[in-house]
């Protein structure tokens, strides 16, 4: 099979234009190692990651691979102190679940709900990897062009062409384009996530034909076809994050595999109930209930500090009915296949589609019709 090369995957030396979504919580050491020997580019979600942890993750990676890798990071200011009358109305929100699972009352939560940015990109420059992208913001000018200058080639989420202009203007080297297809949270920064939803398709043409930075497509993307398509596009690679959840190297939890593996086609919702802000994943027990009560909520990320007790016991006992089960709207697609054998089936899977596109510039002969059914649709002419 020849090579696939973009620009952007020859810089990287990948054998595929792909990118293993970041997905903070799920992007294990074994997730992103796989898919690095597997010759695509590997990523790991450290927005929830402590800086140790992070340099921990990525000696974990380079003790069995020189391949490259991305380390990402959500940009989300803190929030303000919270009011006391606003901690209330969440704790007495969510109480009624913590009652019935059994745990103790939840109690006011104070800063900081997640580890700091200037720690974490700290241990990112100690570990110098190949890529870093970030989410839900963008990083001040300076910070992009250290990261750069220490080898680094960097990246941002953008949901809409006024967000790819400001990482084009802070010294991105590329831009995700996130569909509302993806699954996880909206990157969406400079408007209001829930009118910031274009379709993968509509963002990479309208990315692409404004000539900015190279486009890295994203949502929805589950299969070799879809691949074909974003390059097809003008994409430069195509970032799939629900595909590589049902491997076995990833962190879902079992509960979680068996949801995502049963999803049907229309599974997926965007809810800011698990954490502050808008996210799309597989509705289940607790996004129905939040939304039916319209419970209130603390402001992202502090949200999660009151939602995450509730997971450990009930996926002791088999359940994902208070996980967040982020997933994109191509969710149904999912096969559970160890890394290095769905990397090779998206391999040939792109090949073929971009073969059978080729195919369509032929001329139509007498057995390429017959094998798409068309040519018995030919009436037979009457002697
Ligand atoms: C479980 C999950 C967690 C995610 N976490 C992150 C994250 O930490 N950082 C990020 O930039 N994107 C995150 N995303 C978005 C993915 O990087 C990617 O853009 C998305 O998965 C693409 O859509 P798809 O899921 O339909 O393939 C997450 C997505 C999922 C499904």
């Amino acid at each position: 099979m020849s090579a696939l090369r973009t620009a952007l995957s020859a810089r990287l030396g990948l054998a595929l234009p792909l990118f293993q979504a970041p997905m903070a919580g799920l992007t294990t050491p074994a997730l992103v190692a796989a898919a690095v020997r597997a010759g695509v580019l590997g990523s790991f979600g450290c927005a929830y990651r402590a800086p140790a942890d992070i340099e921990a993750d990525a000696q974990a990676v380079r003790a069995v691979t020189d391949g490259p890798f991305n380390l990402n990071f959500f940009v989300a200011p803190q929030p303000d102190p919270i009011a006391p009358d606003a901690q209330t109305a969440a704790l007495d929100a969510i109480a009624p679940w913590y009652r019935e699972i059994g745990l103790p009352p939840p109690q006011p939560l104070h800063g900081p709900y997640a580890p700091d940015l200037d720690a974490q990109l700290a241990a990112a420059a100690r570990v110098a990897p190949a890529v870093v992208t970030f989410h839900l913001g963008v990083l001040p000018a300076e910070r992009v062009q250290a990261l750069r200058r220490a080898g680094a080639l960097v990246g941002g989420s953008a949901t809409c062409l006024d967000e790819a202009h400001a990482l084009a203007a802070a010294g991105c080297d590329f831009v995700v384009a996130q569909g509302g297809e993806a699954g996880g949270h909206r990157g969406t920064w400079l408007r209001d996530p829930h009118d910031a939803l274009t379709g993968t398709l509509a963002l990479v043409r309208l990315l692409v034909r404004d000539g900015g930075l190279p486009v890295v497509a994203a949502g929805g993307i589950m299969d070799g076809d879809g691949i074909a398509a974003v390059l097809a596009l003008g994409a430069q690679a195509a970032q799939l994050g629900t595909a590589f959840i049902a491997c076995p190297e990833s962190g879902a939890s079992a509960p979680q595999r068996a949801a995502l593996l049963a999803a049907r086609d229309d599974a997926t919702r965007l809810s800011d109930k698990f954490t502050g802000k808008p996210a799309r994943g597989l509705v289940n027990r607790f996004m129905r209930e939040a939304r039916d009560h319209d419970i209130a909520t603390l402001p992202f990320p502090a949200q999660l500090g009151l939602t995450a007790p509730l997971r450990a016991p009930t996926v002791k006992q088999g359940s994902a009915d208070f996980l967040s089960l982020w997933a994109g709207q191509a969710v149904a697609l999912s096969r559970a296949l160890a890394v290095a054998d769905l990397v090779a089936a998206l391999t040939a899977e792109t090949h073929a589609a971009l073969d059978r596109l080729q195919a369509l510039r032929e001329p139509a002969s007498a057995s390429a019709l017959a094998s798409t059914g068309v040519a018995s649709a030919v009436p037979t002419p009457v002697s």
